[in-house]
């Protein structure tokens, strides 16, 4: 069985190494396509493997094509939205997340962001502190679970909104639930996005949720571009030039948010959520793990299609 780590932003060399040891354990062969530039390239690697693993790398019906010996692809990450599912379920492809895997790193990056918008990007001016602000979670999944369990410690006043997550499991983290998106983003200081991006929550952060944000607001995007509505966060940043928006997705209107936005918008030169070696490890490993399950005894645990 041939096994590929397809990733045009590379693990941590130390997690390469930990995933070639699993796969060599089982009697498996691991090839390695990193920093590809062009798509052919991906088209050529995945011809004659059985499993890969990929990160936010793209697997469309023309790469499932390519793969005839493909049995299976783990996203070693949480979003799987870089994946066709219906391709994969057409080509008898089973693909699998590794949730929860990097969701700290996520988490601390949200936090940092955090205080480099309140501190004003560290310009030496006066900023102000994380103490005491209320902080909206915007959907209770493994990264917002983190996100609130380190802005406990800044002594952050914690609301979380989840349409799929129970109340009770969010208030037993000593969070707030509340009942609404509406309700969190005009009673929070702090807004930390952890929503995924489905056909439901693309352009949902919209100018009629973030008009209603407190004087000073800070949104902090880890999660997905597409959530948000980028014309209408222009719209509202033009209008509010109190609001700052933090993102580790560069927006498609980069270069107008920049232009725009100087002093109150950040965003990261690439994804950097899941960037360390920590993350890179367990994600990376837990992946080459779930491929082993998969291809020895049918497990199909974290399967998504
Ligand atoms: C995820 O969905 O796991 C994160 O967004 C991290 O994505 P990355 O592996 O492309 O950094």
């Amino acid at each position: 069985m041939k096994i590929l780590i397809a990733t045009d932003k590379p693990f941590a060399k130390v997690a390469v190494d930990g995933i070639r040891k699993e796969i060599e354990a089982a009697g498996y062969e691991l090839s390695l396509l990193e920093k590809y530039t062009e798509k052919a390239q991906l088209l050529d690697a995945v011809k004659d493997v059985n499993a890969i693993i990929i990160r936010s790398d793209i697997i469309d019906a023309e790469v499932l094509d390519a793969a005839e010996e493909l049995k299976i692809v783990v996203r070693a990450g949480a979003g799987y939205d870089n994946v066709d599912l219906k391709a994969a379920t057409d080509h008898n492809v089973c693909v699998m997340n590794t949730p929860g895997q990097n969701s700290n790193a996520v988490a601390e990056l949200a936090l940092g962001m955090m205080v480099y918008a309140a501190r004003n990007f560290f310009n030496g001016t006066s900023g102000t502190e994380l103490l005491g602000k209320k902080l909206g979670i915007h959907a209770y999944g493994n990264v917002g679970r983190n996100v609130a369990r380190i802005a406990k410690g800044f002594g952050m006043e914690i609301y979380a909104y989840d349409a799929f997550c129970p109340k009770d499991v969010i208030e037993k983290d000593g969070v707030k639930a509340l009942d609404s998106a509406e309700e969190l983003y005009k009673t929070c200081d702090v807004i930390s996005l952890h929503i995924p991006a489905t056909a439901e929550t693309k352009g949902s952060i919209n100018y009629d949720l973030l008009k209603s944000c407190p004087q000073g607001a800070i949104l902090v995007n880890t999660a997905r571009k597409e959530v948000i509505n980028e014309d209408e966060l222009i719209k509202l940043m033009d209008e509010r030039n109190d609001f700052k928006y933090m993102t580790d997705i560069m927006p498609a209107a980069h270069s107008k948010f920049v232009e725009l936005f100087s002093g109150r918008y950040f965003a990261t030169p690439k994804k950097m959520g899941a960037q360390t070696a920590e993350a890179n490890i367990n994600a990376g490993i837990a992946a080459a793990q779930q491929i082993v399950g998969f291809l020895k005894d049918g497990i199909e645990k974290f399967k998504v299609n």
